[in-house]
């Protein structure tokens, strides 16, 4: 039989909800697919299932106690947070993944979960109402954010008589799932340089010339380009959002540090996608005390010089990486983008309308990509969507002529 998790060390943690009877299949089908397998379960799974089910079925020990002596003496919990190569928590009650999202170590599974450094996949089981909550949701955003991997659920009838989303997903689905995850990514190996965020140019201690990007296109990029495999670097301006996980990230403030953030890292890079919106312009000189309002008795001029256009010094150097540009146009979308493409000799150009309540500060965005000879219109999403859509695009338009599909 062809297997999909060859050998594999998967940690399996159960925890206590009515789909827990569920996992003693999964169990059987990783074992199917070639993993090892050694199961925990939370106090409140053992009020559904037997440890004696999942030790028969597993061929090991199962544990349930941070403070089980004879149990920590044949394997400590360290220990059996080393021995993973991968953590699996199916099903995953909405109390487990709030405690994960903060990080608790109050039982043996969260405790694993924190002293392993092996990847961890998530299988949310519950009542659709809990699956909907906000606290639910907003705990599943900082557990993607770290990586976490989330695996459904699926909707239909739960077992408490609603219909909706919560579903544990059927174990041969969590099976493909995980071993889809652990296969390398389409673009291991390869180095990404992404921009993102908007720059700030001083006019004094204080003030200073800046827009309105929130530098979430970029970060979505990052984050996606990781998850297909890359080995990505992050020049980001001033924003206020966490760095996607296994991402490197380059804090930058004005359009200078930003270009030479960039050209350190380029000669090394397959790809730059630069979706920072970098300041055109900075203020000549930046005062050196706070201007005060008898500076400028009738107003105040500022004095703006030019930035330097880091995309077109990118794309202008040879050998170059596949040169990726974002246009912000508030009309005429598509000509515009199409002439930036050309005049700074981009692969391919991510044009979008702004203004009127689009594009910047948003979560959502529509994106129109162009290159030569070709368009795809993406319609309407979020901006993680997106994102994913424009690293597929980069990475089909990057494979041999013959390999693209
Ligand atoms: O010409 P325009 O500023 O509209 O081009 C936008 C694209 O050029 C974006 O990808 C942006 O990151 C990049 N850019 C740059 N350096 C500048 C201005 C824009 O790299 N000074």
């Amino acid at each position: 039989m062809n297997q999909s998790l060859p050998g594999v060390r998967v940690l399996l943690g159960v925890s206590g909800g009515i789909a827990a009877y569920k996992a003693a299949e999964l169990l059987r089908r990783l074992r199917d697919a070639g993993a090892q397998v050694r199961v925990v379960l939370t106090a409140n799974a053992e009020r559904f299932v037997t440890a004696l089910t999942f030790q028969a079925l597993s061929g090991n020990p199962v544990r349930s106690s941070l403070w089980d002596e004879a149990a920590e003496g044949a394997m400590g919990h360290i220990e059996l947070a080393r021995w993973a190569d991968q953590v699996l928590i199916a099903p995953a009650s909405a109390d487990l993944l709030a405690r994960l999202a903060q990080g608790r170590a109050d039982d043996l599974l969260s405790t694993l979960c924190l002293a392993t450094a092996a990847p961890l996949a998530v299988a949310p089981a519950m009542n659709q109402q809990m699956w909907a909550h906000a606290a639910t949701q907003a705990n599943l955003a900082i557990l993607r954010s770290r990586g976490v991997q989330v695996f459904g659920p699926a909707a239909g009838s739960q077992a408490c008589g609603d219909v909706g989303s919560g579903r544990l997903l059927e174990p041969p689905e969590l099976v493909a799932a995980l071993a889809a995850a652990r296969a390398p990514g389409e673009l291991a190996g390869q180095r990404w340089l992404v921009s993102a965020g908007p720059t700030y140019e001083d006019i004094d201690p204080v003030r200073f010339v800046g827009n309105r990007s929130s530098g979430r296109m970029g970060f979505a990029v990052a984050a996606a380009a990781h998850a297909a495999g890359a080995q990505v670097t992050l020049v980001a301006g001033p924003v206020a959002l966490p760095t996607p996980h296994g991402v490197t990230r380059i804090d930058v403030r004005s359009a200078r540090q930003m270009r030479e953030a960039v050209l350190a890292a380029v000669a090394d890079s397959e790809v730059f996608v630069s979706a920072a919106a970098v300041g055109d312009f900075r203020p000549a000189a930046v005062a050196p005390h706070k201007l005060k309002k008898a500076d400028g008795d009738s107003g105040l001029e500022l004095s703006l010089v030019q930035n330097p256009d880091i995309l077109a010094e990118v794309a202008a150097r040879s050998p170059r990486p596949f040169v990726v540009g974002f246009a912000a146009e508030t009309e005429q979308v598509e000509a515009h983008a199409r002439a930036k493409l050309e005049r700074k000799r981009l692969d391919l150009i991510a044009a979008n309308e702004v203004g009127h309540e689009l594009g910047f500060e948003r979560d959502d965005n529509a994106l129109l990509l162009l290159w030569p000879g070709g368009r795809e219109a993406l319609a309407r999403t979020d901006k993680g969507a997106l994102a994913q859509a424009l690293v597929a695009r980069i990475a089909r338009l990057r494979a041999p002529q013959g390999a693209r599909p």
